[in-house]
């Protein structure tokens, strides 16, 4: 127990490396991550919007230089809250990972439907394969019955994330074990409660028109007869989050300012940024260090993010 709470403590600390410009990316992938620590991954595996990679690399035990900074890619100046874009969908030439320690093993293909997250995702060197496809186009480009594992924190990015979730089925191989991590209408609780007190245009600010591009929020109940009605065996589920603090920090955070602060951190020199970085992430370690014991008070049918283990 108390090796697992290590193991916990150093993966915030590596993710809060990682994401240090957005502390609070980095205590909810910490919690990400251990929602499927006992996760098997078998070969043939899949990893489904894998993204950039990076959150899978810590996951699987990679550590990465300290140097290496992932927030020195994006196109931050061109972001305004009245422009809304994705700041990170952007590869540059010379971007390069730096491993101390490289993850344990490989997954076989990744998939994502943004070239430059695959181009970041192939410079991990943590997937054998990368395959570009949009998830809304069914069916997925695999073979049927093919994995034995799959992962995927993004399903509800789609439109019909039933049909989806039918199609992975098609694709696991008999016996295959499934790792999806849901999102529910939870999710964007604090929102609900700060729109009492806040104007209209704050709100805009802190929710950045996440809840209108989230079109996949289900119920437990309706994930429940999603999964089921694809043909899945539910073997586990648990809330992601312990308690909703994690997700009031998570919903305000750096979020408003990261656009800044990134541009401020590209105004200084490396040495001063790698010490303003240590001194920032040892802070934001110490805060968060503690939300890693707390009590789980989400139920299964309260809880914004779930965590499924399911078998075909
Ligand atoms: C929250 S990120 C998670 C990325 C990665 N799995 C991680 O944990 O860092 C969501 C990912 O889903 C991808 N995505 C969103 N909609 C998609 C779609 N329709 N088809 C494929 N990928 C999609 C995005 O490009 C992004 O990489």
């Amino acid at each position: 127990m108390e090796e697992n709470y290590e193991l916990l403590e150093s993966k915030l600390k590596h993710y809060l490396s990682l994401y240090w410009l957005r502390p609070e990316n980095g205590l909810i992938t910490t919690f990400k991550s251990k929602a499927f620590e006992n996760l098997k991954i078998e070969s043939p595996s899949l990893d489904l919007s894998c993204g950039d990679g990076m959150y899978m690399a810590i996951h699987l035990g990679a550590e990465f230089d300290f140097d290496f900074d992932f927030f020195k890619s994006t196109k931050a100046k061109e972001f305004s809250h009245s422009k809304f874009i994705d700041i990170y969908d952007v590869f540059d030439k010379n971007y390069e990972v730096d491993f101390v320690k490289k993850p344990s093993m490989q997954i076989d293909y990744g998939a994502d439907w943004k070239q430059a997250m695959l181009d970041k995702a192939e410079k991990t060197k943590v997937y054998k394969n990368l395959v570009h496809h949009d998830n809304n186009k069914l069916p997925l480009p695999f073979a049927d019955n093919y994995f034995k594992s799959i992962h995927s924190n993004s399903v509800y990015w789609v439109n019909e994330p039933d049909k989806l979730i039918s199609d992975i089925y098609r694709i696991t191989a008999p016996g295959g074990n499934v790792a999806l991590e849901l999102l529910t209408p939870h999710r964007y609780e604090t929102l609900v409660q700060l729109e009492k007190f806040l104007s209209h245009e704050a709100i805009e600010i802190l929710d950045r028109k996440r809840r209108a591009n989230t079109t996949g929020m289900r119920e437990y109940s309706e994930w429940k007869e999603i999964i089921e009605n694809a043909g899945f065996k539910i073997k586990q589920v648990n809330s992601v989050y312990p308690d909703k603090l994690i997700m009031d920090i998570w919903n305000i955070g750096l979020r408003p300012i990261a656009h800044l602060l990134i541009q401020m951190a590209e105004a200084l020199d490396k040495e001063d940024r790698i010490r303003i970085k240590e001194e920032w992430v040892e802070i934001f370690f110490k805060l968060f260090k503690p939300f890693l014991k707390i009590n789980t008070s989400y139920t299964i049918d309260n809880a914004p993010y779930l965590a499924f283990l399911l078998e075909k």
